[in-house]
């Protein structure tokens, strides 16, 4: 009997995230990688233009990872966190992290991933007051266009409706303002700046609630999926100065802009700013195994410490502090130090939106933009109302296919075109994608 093909077994037997038998028709089987490139079955090369799924920050083919994770199998693979139990790996990633992130985050929860981070952040903030004697205040205030991970508060928190209706109804308590797009907020109050307003959105909802219910606003840096929306250099401390007036805890989702994307550690580095509680995952073992997590500042721990034992953080997952996947945590880190990858990721991004800044000739670019190595260029029906193509012109998949047609792979999220490669990426990759990208968009619609 003939072994079945790979991909005829797939469709048999898996259910694929985002899953739907039509988007799987033209499926790659992805076989090996190597720095920014990766490889399908036939054997054809493509330029990694989203790292993966925005986490493979140091790269493919990492044989130092491996072995990382090799060692510490052999060792001791797994064994319980539980209070009462620890591993040496999870100690000492906690203790780099407390000198790499915000300064007041010095203290650390791990978890397997993103959306388990933001179920460990809502749950903290709602723990917090009620341990200070506040249990109403429980409602987590987000953005449109966010993304949070798809559990169900997560998916709540979530600002990109696509991903609600056949799971609904959602968590209560989950509500969402505008996002800080300099390109699509409409700034109805002319006499403070587009940031400023943005931001004002926050405490509008806040008041419009009751600060007395609401636990906390949470928000990433610079919003990744939902389009990479860079927000005005004002925005965020107009946001911590709102959040601190309310008692409103703010967290910083730093799922995607963790570890170095953005060419700073994280990203409210560049705008000055700190936060209650960051999250962090993806790039943090730049995603060769599954690992995520929660820090938070020196007030929210001794709150976390000091309540009496019979109301004690019962917040828990079987793998949280994992040893193989904290070790392979350590090994990445130690890359990315010692090759210096987060100004590698400044320099290349400043080269790589000088580029792509080009393509604003074209008719159907509406805008550019980029921090970092993380990117977007949005493709607009029209340039003078920004509108978008309609759903039924395809320009998502025509988008992505004519981009891997031409050796590069990257997700396009409301006609937004997402760049962002690993930080190790060459000069040549790079000016390679953007004149990838022309190429596709000249192809799909015109010059
Ligand atoms: C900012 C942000 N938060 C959370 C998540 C969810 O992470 P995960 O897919 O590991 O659950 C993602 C995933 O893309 C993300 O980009």
């Amino acid at each position: 009997m003939q072994t079945p093909a790979p991909l005829d077994v797939d469709r048999a037997h898996l259910i694929h995230p985002l899953h739907h038998p039509s988007a799987h028709a033209g499926t790659r089987l992805w076989v090996s990688g190597t720095g920014a490139v990766i490889t399908d079955s036939t054997g054809r090369d493509y330029i990694d233009g989203l790292s993966g799924l925005w986490n493979v920050n140091v790269g493919h083919g990492r044989q130092e990872l491996a072995d990382a994770a090799r060692q510490q199998m052999a060792t001791l693979a797994f064994h319980s966190s539980y209070a009462g139990g620890s591993n040496e790996k999870a100690i000492a990633l906690a203790e780099r992290l407390s000198r790499l992130t915000y300064p007041s985050i010095n203290t650390f929860f791990f978890t397997s991933g993103g959306a388990e981070a933001s179920e460990t952040s809502f749950k903290t903030a709602r723990f917090y007051w009620k341990a200070l004697g506040k249990p109403e205040k429980i409602k987590v205030i987000s953005r449109r266009r966010a993304y949070h991970g798809l559990t169900l508060a997560a998916m709540s928190a979530t600002g990109l409706p696509a991903f609600w209706p056949m799971f609904e109804p959602r968590t209560p308590g989950f509500l969402h303002i505008d996002a800080p797009d300099p390109y699509r907020f409409v700034n109805t109050t002319p006499e403070v700046s587009l940031g400023v307003a943005a931001a004002n959105a926050l405490e509008d909802a806040i008041l419009r609630e009751g600060p007395d219910t609401v636990a906390a606003f949470i928000a990433e840096p610079i919003q990744g999926a939902g389009g990479v929306i860079i927000p005005p250099a004002d925005y965020f401390a107009r946001i911590r100065e709102i959040c601190t007036r309310h008692d409103v805890l703010f967290i910083a989702d730093d799922v995607i802009t963790g570890f170095g994307r953005t060419g700073r550690w994280f990203g409210l580095e560049h705008y000055g700013v700190e936060p209650d509680i960051m999250q962090f995952a993806k790039g943090i073992t730049s995603g060769y195994v599954p690992l995520g997590g929660v820090g938070v500042s020196d007030t929210v721990r001794d709150v976390i410490n000091g309540v009496p034992p019979g109301k004690r953080w019962m917040h828990a997952f079987t793998y949280s502090g994992h040893p193989t996947c904290c070790a392979v945590a350590l090994s990445n880190l130690d890359i990315i130090e010692r090759e210096r990858l987060v100004e590698r990721s400044a320099a290349g991004g400043a080269r790589l939106l000088e580029k792509l800044r080009t393509l604003e000739s074209l008719t159907a670019v509406g805008h550019v933009r980029g921090q970092g190595l993380i990117a977007a260029v949005e493709v607009v029906a029209d340039k003078a109302t920004k509108s978008l193509f309609p759903a039924e012109a395809g320009m998502t998949q025509k988008l992505t296919d004519a981009m891997l047609e031409r050796g590069l792979y990257t997700r396009v999220a409301l006609d937004c075109i997402c760049i962002a490669p690993p930080l190790v990426t060459t000069d040549a990759q790079l000016d390679q994608i953007v004149d990838t990208v022309r190429d596709a968009i000249t192809h799909v619609v015109g010059g």
